[in-house]
């Protein structure tokens, strides 16, 4: 099950960035061409009844199985970047931290108002980030189609905080 596979290739690093936290290192996957490949058909067989014009990647780690996915599926890829970043003209969105805020940006003709949009990202952990990409690009005139992660850490409670945005969330390993 590719499940199995994700949570064998995942490498936990104790107290990275900070004490306390454990970090998920998906460096082993992307080393295993036929793991990305198996990724990304099961993101696609999850998703083969969503409607999706556009994939949004998150900056950095959500741009991986993001790019491949719409490659696969045919649509247009866009990119949810941190500050500063973005060479044309931008929109953003402050949101909350556990300590302190981030800022994420988009292209202002990233999305057609009207269109269907897929959030990708490597991770859900709070969902607070893709919380504020939703709010970003519904903002431009997107639809939330739903969600896409490789990997989530259930005792955060991301599901729960951003099924009111999308119930559609495919999450490959819990
Ligand atoms: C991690 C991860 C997700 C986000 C999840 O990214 O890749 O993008 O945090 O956290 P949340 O659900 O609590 O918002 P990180 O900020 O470490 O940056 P990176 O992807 O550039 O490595
Ligand atoms: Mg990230």
């Amino acid at each position: 099950m590719i499940a199995d596979q994700i949570k064998a290739a995942v490498r936990d690093i104790p107290d990275f960035p900070k004490l306390g936290i454990i970090f998920k290192d998906i460096t082993p996957i992307l080393k295993d061409p036929s793991l990305c490949q198996g990724i990304v058909d099961a993101f696609a067989e999850k998703l083969a009844d969503t409607k999706i014009d556009v994939i949004a990647g998150i900056e950095s780690r959500g741009f991986l199985f993001g790019l491949m996915l719409a490659i696969k599926l045919g649509v247009p890829f866009v990119p949810v970047r941190k500050a500063g970043k973005l060479p044309y003209a931008i929109k953003q969105k402050v949101y909350e931290l556990e300590y302190g805020t981030a800022t994420i940006e988009m292209h202002t003709d990233a999305i057609e108002p009207g269109q269907y949009v897929l959030i990708h990202d490597d991770l859900l952990a709070t969902g607070g980030t893709v919380t504020a990409a939703s709010e970003l690009i519904i903002e431009l005139g997107g639809i939330i189609s739903g969600f896409s992660f490789v990997i989530g850490l259930g005792f955060l409670n991301g599901k729960e905080k951003i099924e009111g945005l999308s119930d559609n969330i495919v999450v490959l390993a819990e």
